[in-house]
Order: C-alpha cells, then structure tokens, then sequence
C-alpha cells in the first residue's frame, strides 16, 4: 500500500484525465480562473485523425510495434493499425481497445464470496491475434500519452509552468474494488505521475459535482435555473453514470453549504453502452453462422473494426419506425455465401428467425428499428431493475430526482425507459451529459470538500492483544506476551462500514499500551473488513491495509506508556497516527480512502 502526504497544497492547475472504455480525454483548468467561474474548463478538442474531426475524447485503443514500443493511441492507433492490415504487415503489433472492463472482470471473480483470483500487477491482457502483454504496461502507456499530451498543452497554455504545480487527477469507476483502484495508481506511478500530485476520483461522484456547478451558475447567471431544484439545500438526488463499460450509481444530498453528502454506498454494474454493440454483434454472429464469423474474425479484422465504429455511431440515432443500413463489407456477405453456398440477398430469410428484420443491400445490412431497439434491452433492464431495487431501501424514500450523464444517457431510447419506469422522479440529463465526469474530475481536483461526506466503505480497525478467556477467545489467538495470557489478532473496530464520515473532521480515537514492558518500538498494523463486526483480522472478508512503527525509546514507564492511536478521513484518503501520549514520538501512515 502507497502512503502519501495528506495535505495538499491548493494546486495552480488541475489536470484530469478520464479513461473510459471506450473513449477517453482530458481537461485542465487555472485555480485563478477556477475562482473566478468554476466552469472555465479546457478541454481538448483536437482529436481525431483528419482536420475536419472534432471530437472531445478518442476512443481508448492503442498500438504497440513488434517490440512492443508505443506507437500511437486513439484515433491514430486505429487508423495505424486498419493501415497495417491493409498492407498484411500486422503480425506481431500488438493493438489493444477496451480494455478499461479487463479490471472489473478480475474483481467479479474476487468478489463472489471467496477470493478467486486476486486482481495482481501481473494481469496479462490478450490483443486480437492472441498476443499477450502486461495489463500495466498497457495501462500505463495509455496514461503516459495522455499525460503528455496534457503537459505540453499546459505548457503551451501557461508558460513557466511548474510542473510540481499540477495537481492530477485520474477518473475510476466506484463500483471498482480497491485492488482495481490500486492498479490504476500505479499505473499512473508507471506513467511518471508522482503519487503525491495524483488523486483519484469516483467518476459519479465528479460527474455528481460538475451537474451541481451547472445549476448554480444557471441560477447566477439567469436568475433561475429548472435543474436547480435539485441541488437546494435538502434534496437528495440520485446519480446515473451510464458509460461505455460500466454503469455506476451515488445518491447524495446537499448541504447548507452546497456541499454534497452520500446517503448510500456507490452501486453498479457492467451495463454500459458496450453491452448494445455486444448484443448486435451475437445477432451477426447468429445470422451467418459461428464457422462464418471465425473465418471474418480471424481473416477480415479491419472490416469487424469498421463495422464496430459504424455501429457505435447507428445506434445514437435509434427510432422505432425508421430502418438503418450498416455496412458490414463485401466480405461479410461473400465469406456468408462461400461457406453457406448459396446468397445471403437472395435466400428466403424466413429460415432465419430474424428475417423480417434484417436485409440485404449489397454490402449492407439493413435492420429495422425494432430490431435495433432489441439490442438494448439487455443493459436497460439491468439497469431498471438495480434502480427499481435501490429505490426500496429506506435511505433512499427522499430521492427524487434521477440525473443521468455519461455517453450511454445521450440515447433518447434510455432516457425514455428511465422515465417511463421511474414516472414519480424528475430525470434530468444535462446538455454535455458525455462530458460530466471528465468536467467534474477537474473541479473536484480543485475542491475535494465538494464532497462533505461519505458513507464508509469499509470496516476499519487495527489488531489488538485482549486478556485471554479460555472460553470466548479461539486457541489460536492464544499467546503468552511479556508473562501474561492474552489473545492476539483481535479486530478492534474503529469505523464500521456504512458509518457516515465527514470528509476533513471524522476523527476515531483509540488508546492502547504496548505489548511488552521493554519494547523500544511499537507496531500498529491498521485493517479493513467488508464486515460490520469482524471478530479476528484474521477473518474473512479482513485485509491487512498496512502498519505504522512508533519508536519509543524511553522504556522507563513500561507498560505504563499509552499509545493514541487516531483515523482520520481526509477528502481522499484516510489517515493513521499512533503517538506516545505526553512525548513526541510519532508515527503516520496514508491510505487512499476513495475505495
Ligand atoms: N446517442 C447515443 N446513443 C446511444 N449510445 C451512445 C450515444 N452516445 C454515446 N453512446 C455510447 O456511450 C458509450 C460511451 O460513453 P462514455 O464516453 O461515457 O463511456 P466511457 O467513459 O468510455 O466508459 P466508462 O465510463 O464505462 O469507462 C459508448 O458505448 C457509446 O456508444
Ligand atoms: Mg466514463
């Protein structure tokens, strides 16, 4: 586990850096004119591969040569890439694209009740050819570039910049695990950003923050402001990320202040836009044959490419009379017709159960709206159903309003289904719903106290000695120390989980003495627990988060000496002290606590 310093001088700039997984950006803004309007975001505009593009993010791919040196990310890796199919010159470059979901799958397995497979810095990710290479390298390649591609920008933005002046800030989902989290730490670590200038954010939450500076600058800057309501002191509002990959959820209510609070713990899952592309391209697959699709997967990659781009585009547009023609190349439809002998255009499609849906154009498939809207409704469902159940929960009676952002909310098809099951709540989705996160990690870099409080995610505690009784305390624990009975690794508790936290004051207090009369040292080893009530550290569920080794030389006093121990939630992490009452002596330790 990474310690690092607590507080933070206020940054000059804040850069952040989303990754998402499908597209991924990034966006600076000066603490001077964030004072000023905390809106006054830059963002790049430049991506995409010719003049006449303008996109906000580039898809999240990249490419590596045969010695698996960077060559380029986004827009470019892509047409490299397509470039060196074309040519047959691909073997051996390695090409990566959505991959952002490979560490939420590793979690997954962690997380049906036992561990089992832990998400590890050796995670290995597979490109289309088969080719394996180090998620990290990966992963840290792709923020490398970002960041670079941010640093010369802020360079050209603000000259005699220092670059010890930038604060940096790297999106995650909250629905991640901690080891996911950790993963994307260090590999920002590996891109060259010091863990000291880095803090993470939870993408709802940051997307939460940028709809709540919206709708006050509307209501300042108008004098009134329809979304604003949401955000008076009092109203409690739900917040809907639908991304690329993943979906995730936080509830909050807003203080006096403005601030935010959470009222339930962030929720979630893998029912993000991606999931509607996975959904046609099993149709495809139906449609032609599994043999079909292995010959065009393996021989025809950059049509599946271009077909997967075209897609993703069809689908923003998606209305129930209308029909859509998705070009899906000459070779779909020739290697259809080579393994099938007979005509795809020609066949009676009534054989197949989708005939009255699709059609044949040439190199074209023409699929009605029906169709189309089938394809969502793997992810819309999830999603309905997971809101349907949060909104059971006591904690959350006061909700009433439903904001949606992210990519996937741009869809009218979503933003109907979620009005139209949840008709009691007022559903906003504001004008740059894709941009939120990205917009809200910057101001969140700025103001971390955006968010007041949290509800813990963890249990957390450190391991205790306690007298040892024969017939509560199990053998194991069982151990002589300095002459005495005692049993060891008992959890105690300092912070349950769910317990609310003030983000910045919730402090816990704990005091203890050492564990022998002559110790020079003492060691405090600081735990977390999914459980409410661990018994032992050495439970299920129990992680050792880290320990922290308090000198204390002067042995006079013997057992006598006591030991405060202190937790204290900062914005983004939690901090441990243990310090020998009446002397100097002491002992810190950090942890990040956006888990
Ligand atoms: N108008 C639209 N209709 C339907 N889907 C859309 C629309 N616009 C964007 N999308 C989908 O939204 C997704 C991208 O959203 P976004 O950029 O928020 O995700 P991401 O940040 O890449 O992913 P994540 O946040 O899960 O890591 C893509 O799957 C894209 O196809
Ligand atoms: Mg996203």
């Amino acid at each position: 586990m990474m310690a690092h310093h607590c507080d933070n001088p206020i940054p000059l700039v804040v850069a952040a850096i989303d990754f998402g997984t499908t597209y991924s950006g990034y966006a600076y803004s000066l603490r001077d004119d964030f004072n000023k309007d905390p809106l006054k975001i830059l963002i790049n505009q430049k991506w995409g591969n010719d003049k006449t593009t303008c996109a906000y993010k580039a898809p999240t791919s990249i490419l590596f040569d045969r010695d698996r040196k960077f060559q380029s990310f986004g827009f470019s890796a892509e047409s490299d890439y397509t470039d060196l199919i074309d040519n047959g010159e691909e073997e051996g470059w390695r090409f990566f694209r959505r991959f952002k979901m490979s560490l939420y799958r590793e979690i997954k397995s962690e997380r049906g009740g036992r561990p089992v497979r832990r998400l590890g810095r050796d995670l290995n990710l597979e490109d289309e050819q088969g080719q394996r290479m180090p998620a990290m390298d990966i992963f840290s390649a792709a923020i490398r570039h970002l960041k670079d591609q941010l640093m010369n920008a802020l360079m050209n933005a603000f000259m005699g910049l220092n670059p010890n002046d930038v604060r940096w800030v790297l999106t995650v989902p909250a629905i991640w695990s901690d080891a996911a989290k950790q993963f994307m730490r260090e590999a920002a670590k590996q891109a060259g950003i010091d863990g000291k200038q880095l803090t993470l954010a939870l993408e709802p939450e940051a997307a939460a923050i940028y709809c709540k500076e919206n709708a006050v600058k509307a209501e300042t800057e108008i004098g009134k402001s329809k979304d604003l309501s949401a955000f008076s002191p009092g109203e409690q509002f739900l917040l809907l990320d639908l991304g690329g990959g993943t979906v995730d959820i936080t509830c909050h209510s807003v203080n006096r202040d403005r601030t935010l609070k959470e009222i339930e713990s962030s929720s979630g899952g893998p029912w993000g836009g991606t999931v509607v592309d996975d959904a046609f391209f099993s149709f495809l697959k139906e449609l032609v044959g599994r043999d079909v699709w292995k010959d065009l997967k393996e021989n025809n990659r950059t049509e599946i490419l271009e077909v997967e781009n075209s897609f993703d585009m069809k689908k923003r547009d998606v209305k129930k009379d209308k029909h859509y023609m998705i070009k899906v190349g000459s070779a779909f439809i020739e290697s259809y017709n080579k393994l099938n002998e007979c005509d795809l255009a020609k066949q009676t499609l009534s054989e197949s159960k989708c005939s009255s849906l699709v059609e044949v154009k040439r190199d074209k498939l023409k699929i009605n709206g029906t169709q189309m809207i089938e394809f969502f409704q793997g992810p819309m469902n999830n999603i309905v159903q997971h809101l349907e159940r949060l909104f059971m929960k006591p904690s959350m009676r006061r909700v009433t309003t439903i904001l949606m952002v992210g990519g996937f909310s741009e869809s009218d098809i979503m933003l109907k289904k979620i009005e139209s099951s949840f008709p009691g709540k007022n559903v906003i989705r504001p004008i740059d719903a894709s941009l939120a996160v990205l917009k809200g990690a910057v101001i969140f870099g700025h103001s971390p106290q955006a968010i007041s409080e949290r509800t813990s995610p963890r249990t957390y505690g450190i391991s205790v000695s306690v007298p040892y009784i024969a017939k509560v305390h199990p053998e194991k624990t069982f151990h002589i120390c300095d002459g005495n009975k005692m049993s060891t690794d008992v959890f105690h508790v300092m912070v349950k989980i769910g317990q609310q936290v003030v983000m910045g004051k919730t402090k816990v207090e704990y005091v203890c003495r050492p564990a022998r009369a002559y110790d020079k040292v003492s060691t405090v080893e600081v735990y977390e627990s999914t459980e409410e009530n661990p018994g032992y550290t050495f439970d299920p569920g129990c992680q050792k988060l880290g320990e922290l080794r308090v000198s204390m030389p002067d042995i006079s006093k013997g057992k006598e000496r006591r030991i405060r121990i202190t937790m204290h939630f900062g914005f983004t992490e939690l901090k441990v002290t243990a310090r020998e009452e009446g002397t100097n002596n002491e002992a810190e330790v950090t942890f990040d606590c956006l888990r």
